[in-house]
């Protein structure tokens, strides 16, 4: 009797946990490996399953011209732990998204006005490159390089998702020329001289 109820706890226990429904983030707890720790059920409301940020056009006066709104987990608590997440990616005439990669997630593109250039370089060094259309889609596979430019003189307009609610984002620009890592080990890295690489961190907010 006693072994028949201990395994129908434990089974109750398993079931439990596999049809929790959703765990929506709770942004007031740090995030961990695993994503943000669930809000209790009782709070949550519809709310937490919509996000309106994306009808807007990003703010395009940066030195890159282009805007990336995102509706990650940390935007969008709803889609905490469902493993997917989007994003809107304005390009004024011009615009760039410089190299990049994000390290948590695949990433697919639809193209929803105006033109874009887009490519990713795989890790033996191949290069997909691509100009895209209206209603043409890309997809990025996780970890790679890629990068985004405006292909015409007119803004255009992406969206993006991912396959992870908080996909990361590394821009190799900035990695390299915006932050203090010395320069001399800048110059021994990339193979730049003291020259070129003072003026890209000029240009990117770099020191040292
Ligand atoms: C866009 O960003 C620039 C630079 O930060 C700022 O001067 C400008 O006011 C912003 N425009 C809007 C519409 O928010």
């Amino acid at each position: 009797m006693l072994h028949i109820l201990f395994v129908l706890s434990f089974l109750f226990c398993l079931s439990h946990a596999a049809v929790q429904d959703f765990c929506v983030a709770n942004l007031k707890a740090p995030e961990g490996p695993a994503g943000y720790s669930c809000k209790k059920p009782k709070i949550v409301t519809v709310d937490d399953f919509v996000f309106s940020g994306l009808g807007m056009a990003g703010n395009t006066s940066n030195i890159i011209k282009a805007a990336v709104t995102p509706a990650f987990a940390a935007q969008f608590p709803g889609v905490n732990g469902l493993g997917l997440s989007m994003a809107r990616l304005d390009l004024a005439p011009g615009g760039v998204v410089p190299m990049h990669t994000h390290p948590g997630a695949s990433e697919v593109l639809v193209v929803v006005q105006g033109s874009i250039t887009a490519g990713f370089i795989s890790s033996a060094n191949t290069v997909y490159l691509k100009t895209l259309k209206k209603g043409d889609i890309m997809v990025f596979p996780q970890g790679l390089l890629h990068f985004q430019i405006n292909a015409r003189g007119i803004p255009a307009v992406v969206f993006v998702s991912f396959s992870s609610s908080s996909p990361g984002l590394q821009i190799l620009d900035f990695a390299l020329f915006g932050n203090n890592l010395p320069s001399a080990l800048v110059e021994k890295t990339t193979f730049l001289d003291d020259a070129q690489v003072k003026k890209l961190k000029a240009v990117l907010g770099g020191s040292g």
